[in-house]
């Protein structure tokens, strides 16, 4: 009896005490909504919240939380920017080495101007006439070309725009998967060693890693680069598609010891590259510094831009013809004008430099036509994510593609877009040491060289279905582009034959 009256009592209590706790909670948000309501509308600087006290905090929540959902549960397969739902499970299948293959039917519309449509052939290449896609050699007259059978590499990401888990999966998987690791223009590091994979040291316009202290090229520094076995290329970095005519930009929170340490710049300050090299403002001297890194590397060396005027590579061409072949830069790489960034103005990101799409057949007309196609290798860069845009770029002219956001997606990008905040919740683009647990850069590794193998292999595929041998094989009148009539022409057509 008194054990029932001690639970009763205990029981009481207890009720009485969620009750007093439940009003005084009630009592606390009562509290904070009129102090928030009072708040609201007597300050100026908000409409919406003045209007609509209280409530209109809801918006800012809403728009935050969309964000996130919106990939999840409201934006179609097709529907997301820059990359869309179908094309990043596409990275992701592939990437995890699994199934890759899709059920019942394209969920792709085909009647967007500017759709690609490869042109198959009745008589596809039987798999036992497929072969390999031949190496290219790029610097012939250098003392040490470079071969490369790869047709998909990793595009410049530099150490500081990504992590150093990220780098050295890269590193790792390049290396498994045979192609090579371009090192954005953050300079050489450790991570990017790693894996002993080929490497493209990119000069950028702050020549990080290979600066002298008022930021000119330390040709000193630049031998010693050129020293490492495992470089094989010089990329000089003219523009870049997200952000043509600005440096790069890493924000201060990401310019940590060591990367300040590597670049040869200040800590935590952020690290803002000039927005052009300063001793090259015109053809010749873009040639003359090819042509003194060559000397000083003694390796290929070429230059990447985005394509907006085109006059000039006019000129180079010209100016290539009267110095003598041997003066070319080694490969051009075309950038499109919707490349991907770790930080770049909106504007810019958005509006300036023509794409990819445009740019390649362009570049390589003039290059026809001046007899240099073959002398200049060159390589196509922008959201060549998928088989049929790499296959598009082996059409369009392309002798190499790279991808940068496709290597993202492998390494377990989520398009969270928030490369330049280092809060990547996939530890990709963070110097934040708890997000970098989540990246193991054993297993991304194994990713990354899976996502070469299933690019290589099922832009293969698209080939063998046009017919050709292997995709180094592909031509303009492999595809076809749907016009603004709903109709498509071949891309022959669009871009004719030139002479040479
Ligand atoms: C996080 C990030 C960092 C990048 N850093 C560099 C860089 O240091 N140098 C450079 O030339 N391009 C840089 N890029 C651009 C890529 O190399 C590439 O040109 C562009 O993203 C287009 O290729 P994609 O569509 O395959 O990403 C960066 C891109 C991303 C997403």
């Amino acid at each position: 009896m008194e054990d029932l009256d001690a639970l009763t009592k205990v029981t009481m209590d207890g009720l009485s005490f969620l009750a007093t706790l439940f009003v005084f909670v009630v009592g606390l948000v009562a509290l904070l909504v009129v102090v928030v309501f009072i708040v609201d509308i007597f300050q100026s600087k908000d409409a919406v919240r003045r209007n609509f006290p209280v409530l209109g905090h809801f918006r800012y929540v809403f728009s935050k939380m969309g964000e996130f959902f919106r990939q999840y549960f409201f934006a179609m397969d097709r529907e997301e920017m820059p990359f869309n739902r179908a094309e990043r499970e596409w990275v992701y299948a592939s990437s995890k080495g699994g199934d890759n293959t899709v059920a019942f039917g394209s969920t792709k519309t085909l009647t967007p101007v500017g759709t690609v449509i490869f042109i198959n052939c009745p008589f596809p290449t039987l798999d036992e006439d497929s072969v390999p896609p031949p190496p290219i050699t790029i610097g012939p007259h250098c003392d040490n070309p470079y071969e490369t059978q790869s047709i998909i590499n990793i595009s410049g990401m530099s150490f500081g725009a990504i992590s150093q888990p990220a780098v050295r999966a890269l590193s790792n998987g390049a290396k498994k998967a045979g192609c090579w690791l371009n090192t954005g223009e953050g300079g050489l590091s450790p991570y990017h060693l790693d894996g002993g994979c080929d490497i493209v040291f990119q000069i950028g316009t702050a020549k990080y890693g290979v600066r002298t202290l008022d930021g000119a090229l330390d040709l000193e520094k630049l031998r010693a680069v050129a020293e490492r076995p495992e470089v094989k290329m010089f990329e000089l970095k003219m523009s870049q598609g997200a952000k043509p005519g600005k440096g790069g930009i890493l924000p201060a929170v990401k310019v940590t010891p060591e990367i300040a340490e590597i670049r040869g710049i200040a800590t935590h300050q952020a690290s803002i590259s000039p927005n052009g090299h300063h001793e090259i403002r015109n053809v010749p001297q873009l040639l003359d510094m090819i042509e003194l890194i060559r000397e000083t590397t003694k390796k290929p060396v070429g230059f990447k831009a985005v394509v907006g005027a085109y006059g000039w590579l006019d000129n180079l061409c010209k100016e290539i013809e009267a110095r003598g072949i041997e003066t070319a830069p080694d490969f051009i790489t075309v950038d499109s004008g919707d490349g991907g960034t770790g930080a770049a103005p909106m504007p810019l990101m958005d509006n300036v430099g023509l794409p990819v799409k445009e740019a390649l057949p362009m570049v390589a007309d003039i290059l026809t036509r001046h007899g240099l196609k073959d002398r200049i290798k060159l390589i196509a860069s922008g959201k060549l994510v998928t088989p049929a845009e790499v296959a598009w770029a082996y059409c369009a002219g392309a002798d190499v593609a790279v991808s940068a956001r496709g290597f993202m997606f492998a390494l377990g990008c989520i398009q969270a877009l928030k490369c330049n905040k280092n809060t990547c919740p996939t530890g990709i683009t963070t110097h934040d040491a708890r997000l970098q647990r989540g990246l193991n850069p054993k297993d991304k590794a194994v990713r990354v060289a899976n996502f070469v193998e299933r690019v290589r292999y099922d832009v293969g595929v698209i080939a063998h279905s046009c017919g050709v041998p292997h995709p180094r094989a592909l031509k303009r009148y492999h595809c076809r582009i749907v016009q603004s009539s709903g109709r498509s022409i071949p891309l022959d057509e669009l871009y004719p034959p030139v002479a040479a």
